[in-house]
């Protein structure tokens, strides 16, 4: 699946890292770490070359919200198949959503999922790191064993795809991520509404029930209020879908409260005008909503408003997507296709390349606490990057997906990019 290599060199190559492009240079990893990055290497005898020319390097990504599955749904997705998806998308970590069965509410089920993980991440070299659920069985009615999770190592507290609706569980979570330093990740929805999909003109030809941007909204509203009395708790808003929440999101962080979000690339990609309406794979939990806020998030993803790009990657057998609208389950994948959105932005002019390294790799990995490990390329860091070509531009097709469901919302859509490589530490895994 890889090549070892103790000592290469990658020759004439475009780099792109967080501060800045270098049109072209080489870059020179030994023992797994960054040597050397110059206009010229002479490259030993010793050492492999791998031509760069044509080709773009950046850091490889982390994808902080990812539904691995694991432990106990390999209908939906598998260790080895949900690694896989992130490798091929040159994304090096995820964080895994605790809403698999068991739900990851014990480290019981912490140690399960690891036993599940531990054979694929060693030979995709991706990390999966974990996530508790906030309530127990993500039942919304008594808090997880925080302090345990905490010490375990779990990265984030979340009952993502279900809102937390109670006050005082919101109070507990928040007193936790204050004892813990661990941000509290809120799905943030009240339930009862109802709704498939935002309005719009296939919901309306549909004629499913609408849903309002007021559930994610109004959420958000009651977190903050409550946040305000746990000024050091980390509050971080999911796959953020309407401009109201950006509103709120903006006036938080303007306060000094430690407030932050994220966007998927689907909602940046797509608005609910462009459903197909006989594709089920566009019914995912939040919506995709109107124009405006498609602009909208594209403006506050450029401008820092919004923190950084995590997939919610949501694989669903077709058994469970194949049916209309209505009863379809909610979710698309998303692993193998993220960077080729965010590069397509990149060549629309809506993110610099230097932004698209921020919120593809450095911001979600200093949010995880993983930043000497991912996130830059240079000198004597540990090599974790990803080889492009930028100037393909192709559909995407069933080919490109490695993901063990295929309800991508991307399949047929033209993104540039095409993955040629990754980088771990010395291992060069080829496509
Ligand atoms: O579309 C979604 N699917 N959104 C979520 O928040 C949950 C996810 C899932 O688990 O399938």
């Amino acid at each position: 699946m890889y090549h070892a290599y103790e000592h290469y060199v990658i020759k004439n190559v475009e780099l792109w890292t967080e501060r800045e492009v270098i049109s072209q240079c080489d870059v020179e990893i030994q023992h797994g770490r960054i040597k050397a990055i110059e206009k010229h290497i002479s490259v030993p005898k010793s050492a492999h070359l791998i031509d760069g020319r044509g080709f773009t390097l950046l850091p490889a990504g982390v994808d902080p919200q990812v539904h691995l599955r694991v432990p106990g749904q390999a209908e939906k997705e598998t260790a080895g198949t949900g690694l896989l998806a992130a490798l091929r998308g040159g994304i090096a970590a995820v964080l895994s959503m605790p809403n698999t069965k068991p739900t990851i509410d014990s480290t019981e089920v912490c140690e399960a999922a690891v036993l599940e993980l531990e054979e694929a991440e060693h030979l995709t070299g991706v990390k999966a790191y974990l996530t508790g659920s906030i309530t127990q069985s993500l039942k919304g009615k008594a808090a997880a064993p925080y302090k345990e999770l905490a010490d375990w190592g779990v990265k984030a507290f979340t009952d993502d795809g279900l809102g937390v609706v109670d006050d005082d569980l919101m109070r507990s979570a928040f007193e936790a991520s204050e004892l813990t330093g661990l941000p509290i990740l809120q799905h943030a929805e009240f339930p009862g509404h109802g709704g498939v999909l935002a309005a719009g003109p296939v919901q309306e030809k549909l004629g499913i029930p609408a849903y309002p941007a007021a559930a994610e909204a109004d959420m958000v509203a009651r977190d903050i209020h409550i946040l305000k009395d746990y000024p050091k708790a980390r509050y971080h808003v999911l796959h953020v879908s309407a401009h109201e929440t950006l509103e709120l999101v903006s006036a938080a962080k303007a306060e000094g409260l430690h407030v932050s979000c994220e966007v998927t690339p689907h909602h940046l990609w797509f608005s609910s005008d462009e459903i197909k309406d006989e594709v089920t794979s566009f019914k995912m939990n939040p919506p995709l909503r109107g124009p405006s806020d498609k602009r909208a998030l594209r403006k506050a993803l450029a401008d820092g408003t919004i923190d950084f790009v995590a997939t919610d990657h949501a694989p669903h057998e077709a058994s469970a997507k194949g049916q209309n609208f209505k009863t379809s389950a909610f979710g698309t994948t998303g692993l193998e296709t993220s960077l080729r959105v965010l590069l397509s932005l990149v060549t629309e002019g809506v993110l610099s390349p230097q932004r698209l390294v921020q919120v593809f790799s450095s911001r979600p990995a200093r949010f995880l606490g993983i930043e000497k490990d991912i996130g830059d390329i240079s000198i004597d860091r540990p090599m974790a990057a990803v080889l492009v070509n930028r100037e393909s531009r192709e559909e995407v097709t069933e080919d490109d997906l490695f993901s063990l469901s295929k309800n991508s919302c991307f399949l047929g859509e033209k993104l540039d990019g095409k993955i040629e490589s990754v980088f771990l530490a010395d291992r060069y895994y080829q496509f």
